[in-house]
């Protein structure tokens, strides 16, 4: 059976204090699912000490493709995994759109984290416009292939986020998201047919706590990738709870 997960993606948003709120929100409760908070990169430290003692992982939102070097700004993976990450996201629509990030970025990002050893979450996900003009399947045929020219499905986690239904209220459907993540299971498998088995597929885009179980209940859906909902502790507490045992 796959393992289901749930990851707090929180952007650009929390603070110190809510560290320290979400970590005593969620850690006196155990989870089916494997539960992970990706908070901005400077409270990585902070979580990472709080959760040491909980069942409680810790992510980051973006890594470098370099490993070091004169790069400002930049983060390598291998950092992250010194402070105690174990998955970071990679080939989120909002870095694809607002920090241009092209699947050539994003297949290099994949492998820096994995080489540090940690597990990529890789984003895809179709816009409105795709949608509506019939091209879902191949926007994500596209990103899932060229982000994983060179990975290694074991450390591996793919996340469909529509593009449409991020940060908008407008969830899929249960039907239309079990469509997409049964055929990112089929195109993982044309690489490696038993390890696209064992991958956990995520769903994300405006997930609640009222509408996570229908969505998580899907056949190839293991959990789910959340934005908004993961900066509300009864709401993301309701939401890990939902994943299917
Ligand atoms: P949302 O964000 O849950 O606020 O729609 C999901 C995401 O961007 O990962």
């Amino acid at each position: 059976m796959r393992q289901s997960l749930v990851i707090a993606n929180w952007k650009l948003n929390g603070d110190l204090e809510l560290v320290n709120f979400m970590v005593s929100a969620l850690a006196s409760e155990s989870y089916t699912a494997d539960v992970v908070i990706c908070p901005p990169a400077p409270y990585l430290s902070a979580l990472q000490q709080r959760t040491q003692n909980t069942e409680l992982a810790v992510g980051g939102q973006n890594c470098s493709s370099f490993q070091q070097g004169a790069y400002t700004g930049e983060i390598s993976a291998s950092m992250l995994k010194e402070v105690g990450c174990e998955y970071v996201l990679v080939g989120h629509s909002e870095r694809r759109s607002l920090f241009a990030e092209d699947d050539q970025v994003v297949a290099s990002k994949l492998v820096a984290a994995q080489e540090a050893g940690l597990t990529a979450v890789l984003c895809v996900g179709e816009s409105l416009t795709q949608r509506e003009a019939g091209q879902t399947m191949s926007v994500v045929k596209q990103q899932l292939l060229s982000a994983l020219q060179n990975a290694d499905l074991n450390r591996l986690v793919v996340a469909y986020e529509p593009v449409w239904a991020i940060g908008t209220g407008m969830t899929a459907s249960p039907e239309q998201a079990q469509e997409v993540h049964q055929e990112i299971r089929a195109l993982l498998a044309t690489i490696d047919a038993q390890q696209a088995q064992k991958i956990s597929l995520l769903y994300g885009g405006s997930v609640k706590a009222d509408n996570a179980e229908i969505i998580f209940a899907q056949e190839d859906i293991d959990g789910g990738l959340i934005g908004g909902a993961s900066l509300v502790a009864e709401q993301f507490r309701a939401i890990c709870s939902a994943v299917k045992g």
